[in-house]
């Protein structure tokens, strides 16, 4: 299979400290993938990398068919290459509602002011009531975003993300701070997210990975400690040894 992004031995250090070491990681269009490993392990460095926020001083980030360096791209190209990132914290407009948010971050329209003087077509309105549909937020589609829960508010920043179409999709800790309810409806949220386009979980909930049902892989000192199914992976003498400490 053709790999949609395809990291080859990339390493990258920090005042001589190595956060990623060698590392090599593929994933494949529409693949669904959690990633794992103690806390400075790289993962979210990893992200940086490929979103363009921290360059790599050796390996090779290759994105696409046409196998595209992302080494070479700033961080807005490589977002309208159509890799998307959410972060930790969300960043919705709190002040607007939960429909002009989401029609906001509609490939086509150009941020608040665009929105303020624009009349969505029904073609977009239909669209941002599908996503709303979506994330399990169409119940509360005029209500203004601020009001919503943390939980609520990290599924409109999905959504938004989705939104923009992109082809890969990296979410960063999605269930920190959620209910365990709140938890449920992200995994099923990110399951069909990557119906439409791959997608890069971090998460350090082992229930929640267990839940994704994808393969996982193990990140420990910037390197691939192992990869495979969540069973795999945690029986793995290995990934046991770093998790309980040696
Ligand atoms: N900009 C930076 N400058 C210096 N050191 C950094 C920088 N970014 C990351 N590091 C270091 O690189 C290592 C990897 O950090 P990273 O944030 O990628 O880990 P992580 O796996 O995301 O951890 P966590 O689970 O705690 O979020 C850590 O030791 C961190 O302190
Ligand atoms: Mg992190």
């Amino acid at each position: 299979m053709t790999q949609l992004l395809e990291v080859d031995g990339v390493s990258v250090s920090f005042d001589g400290f190595k956060a990623i070491n060698n590392l090599s990681f593929s994933i494949g269009p529409a693949e669904l993938r959690a990633v794992i490993g103690p806390n400075g392990a790289g993962k979210t460095t990893f992200m940086d990398i490929v979103t363009g926020k921290t360059k790599p001083d050796s390996g090779s980030v290759l994105w696409g068919a046409r196998n595209r360096s992302l080494l070479k791209m700033s961080e807005s190209q490589i977002a309208r290459a159509g890799v998307g990132r959410k972060f930790q914290r969300p960043t919705v407009f709190e002040d607007q509602s939960v429909f002009d948010n989401l029609l906001m971050a509609l490939k086509k329209t150009r941020g608040p002011l665009g929105v303020l003087f624009y009349r969505p077509s029904s073609e977009d309105a239909g669209k941002v009531r599908e996503l709303a549909g979506q994330i399990g937020l169409a119940g509360q589609i005029d209500r203004l975003s601020g009001e919503l829960s943390h939980g609520q508010k990290q599924w409109l920043e999905i959504g938004m993300l989705l939104a923009q179409e992109p082809r890969l999709m990296l979410v960063d800790e999605p269930a920190a701070g959620m209910t365990p309810a709140e938890r449920e409806h992200t995994t099923d949220l990110l399951k069909r997210a990557a119906a439409s386009c791959a997608v890069v979980v971090v998460e350090h909930d082992m229930d929640f990975v267990r839940r994704l049902g994808c393969r996982v892989t193990v990140l420990h000192e910037g390197s691939v400690l192992a990869e495979g199914s969540i069973d795999h992976v945690t029986s793995d003498p290995q990934v046991i040894d770093v998790y309980l400490g040696r």
